[in-house]
């Protein structure tokens, strides 16, 4: 990976306490405001290739996420997740379906999870112009919208697993992660 030598966005890693920490909601009427805390997140997404990220990834206590993905090369088999900025995001599960399926964590550099998930979701937040949006996601997409609201509540993956043998360095574990998929 080839990162501009111009700038370097600082990504808390796991073990930081904001990291375990439940986010702050975004008062709605400060959304003018976001700007700069937008800008940053779309940077560190873009320059360390995330799929999503949370605003406490970039030491901010909001609850703010961000995804999305033409292609990844960190999920290369993956298909493309509209991009989606939410604030105060939730979401519930639309059936009891779980799935597992691997995962990484830009603040847990290098090592992926299987992780099981709701395989259907709807999500709900609120845009840069203080719109509600109440959306639906299935499969990956659901997996990441799960990802980056756990983020805000102060969870990581790992919290959410529960067989750790599916636990690892993605190089080491890159070949098992394609042919699974
Ligand atoms: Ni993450």
């Amino acid at each position: 990976m080839t990162t501009p030598n111009h700038s370097h966005t600082n990504i808390l890693k796991m073990g930081e306490p904001l990291l375990i920490t439940p986010s702050r909601p975004v008062d709605l009427s400060d959304l003018a405001t976001l700007t700069p805390t937008i800008e940053l997140m779309k940077q560190a997404m873009a320059e360390y290739q995330g799929v999503g990220i949370a605003a406490p990834q970039v030491n901010i206590n909001k609850r703010i996420i961000m995804f999305g993905f033409d292609h990844n090369p960190r999920y290369p088999n993956e298909k493309p997740v509209p991009f989606t900025i939410l604030i105060n995001p939730t979401y519930e599960p639309l059936t009891n379906e779980i799935v597992a399926g691997w995962e990484g964590c830009l603040s847990i550099p290098g090592i992926r999870g299987s992780v099981p998930r709701f395989k259907s979701i709807r999500y709900q937040g609120y845009d840069l112009l203080g719109n509600l949006i109440s959306s639906t996601a299935h499969d990956f997409h659901a997996r990441v919208v799960q990802h980056e609201c756990d983020h805000v509540n102060g969870f990581l993956f790992p919290q959410r697993m529960t067989d750790f043998r599916q636990f690892g360095f993605e190089e080491v574990l890159w070949k098992k992660i394609h042919m699974l998929e």
